[in-house]
């Protein structure tokens, strides 16, 4: 059956499992969500200060049938009422990605539905279309995860362009990195959120990274410009121990550099927004990624573009699969579904090499 036969109410289930959150999703019509269940390893890895991969697709496997269960008792629905199965299949990491797919094509078969794969990233900007208005094209996308950092134009679904992207680290990687040096738990972007709203952002001077593209990004020089700036306000110099400087903070400092960091972190990433608002005159701009979850961001955008800016509700932000169902619903209107047994997992591939309209 081709999915463009069966577009009213279809409900599509998703499934996301690229990192270290097992989720599924049932989504009807790409706007309305039925259930949405995710389950999180972050007390599993927090305890290694950053995911270990193979520990991760441990825990999916033990979780993933739980969780696909869930999905479908929560929007109390079995089965026969599914119309369609998607499911991450690219970035993330391999042993996490593979347990997802297996999963999804599995069911695809035994279930006898259409499979979609989707791609991580920009399921991300689809959390932003589970509304009943969802934004309208030409969209800026600012997408801002622990592993991209991107600004992408929409000109509809699945054909969108790259304007420039980080060429060292993602923002998320900056954030959990400078939390580490602070001392503050994993993952690092909420908790800098949280400490530095009780600190100064203007106590530290860090530095913006110039970049030669117009849209491109850099956060490893801020990065190691929060080191050393935390090395010199304990009166150590740049060889001494980066896990040791934590320990001499205190609260206010640990504060006071958790919002100097936030404030340039956003404001990079801001700058070049408003840049690509005022070059392309989108209709409309959204954020995207565990950084969108950022209410800082949030903040700064909303004062410097002039536009209303409908932001996902926080947790569609963070990983999980409500998103990868939406864009299916898209997906399903305009290409036809995989042949399950021949789905295969891609750890690596920029999402701007899938445009698939
Ligand atoms: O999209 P995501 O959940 O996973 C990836 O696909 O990478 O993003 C995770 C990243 C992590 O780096 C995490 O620290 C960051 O998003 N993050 C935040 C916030 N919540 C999550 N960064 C800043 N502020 C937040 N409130
Ligand atoms: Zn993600």
């Amino acid at each position: 059956m081709l999915m463009s036969d069966k577009l009213e109410k279809m409900k599509i289930l998703g499934i996301e499992s690229s990192c270290d959150e097992t989720a599924a999703s049932v989504v009807e019509d790409g706007r309305v969500l039925l259930s949405n269940v995710v389950h999180t390893q972050i007390d599993i890895h927090a305890q290694y200060g950053g995911v270990v991969p193979e520990v991760a697709a441990r825990s999916h496997i033990e979780v993933i049938n739980p969780v696909i269960n869930k999905a479908l008792t929560d929007a109390n629905l079995t089965w026969d009422d599914i119309d369609a199965i998607a499911v991450t299949y690219a970035p993330g990491l391999i042993g996490s990605l593979m347990v997802g797919a297996l999963a999804a094509r599995t069911l695809a078969v035994v279930k006898n539905k259409p499979l979609y794969p989707i791609h991580h990233v920009e399921g991300h900007v689809y959390a932003n279309f589970l509304n009943e208005t969802p934004p309208e094209f030409p969209l800026l996308a600012l997408i801002t995860s622990g592993n991209h950092t991107q600004l992408v134009l929409f000109h509809g679904h699945g054909d969108y362009e790259l304007l420039g992207q980080t060429q060292d680290d993602a923002v998320g990687e900056a954030f959990d990195k400078v939390a580490k040096i602070i001392g503050l738990p994993y993952p690092g972007g909420p908790s800098i959120a949280k400490a530095a709203l009780e600190g100064n952002p203007k106590a530290y001077a860090l530095p913006k990274a110039k970049m030669p593209g117009k849209y491109d990004f850099s956060f490893s020089g801020l990065k190691t410009a929060a080191l050393r700036a935390v090395q010199r306000e304990v009166g150590v110099d740049f060889t001494f121990p980066s896990h040791e400087l934590a320990a001499r903070l205190n609260d206010v400092q640990r504060a006071d550099f958790a919002a100097s960091f936030q404030r340039v972190a956003v404001e990079t990433l801001v700058d070049k927004a408003e840049k690509a608002f005022h070059e392309y005159s989108p209709k409309s701009v959204v954020i995207a990624g565990g950084v969108a979850a950022n209410l800082e961001l949030r903040r700064q955008l909303s004062e410097r573009l002039p536009i209303e800016i409908d932001y996902a509700p926080v947790n569609l932000c963070t990983d999980n699969a409500a998103m990868i169902a939406t864009l299916a619903y898209y997906q399903a209107q305009k290409i036809d579904p995989v042949d399950p047994y021949e789905l295969e997992v891609i750890p690596s591939l920029s999402m701007t090499k899938t445009a698939w309209a």
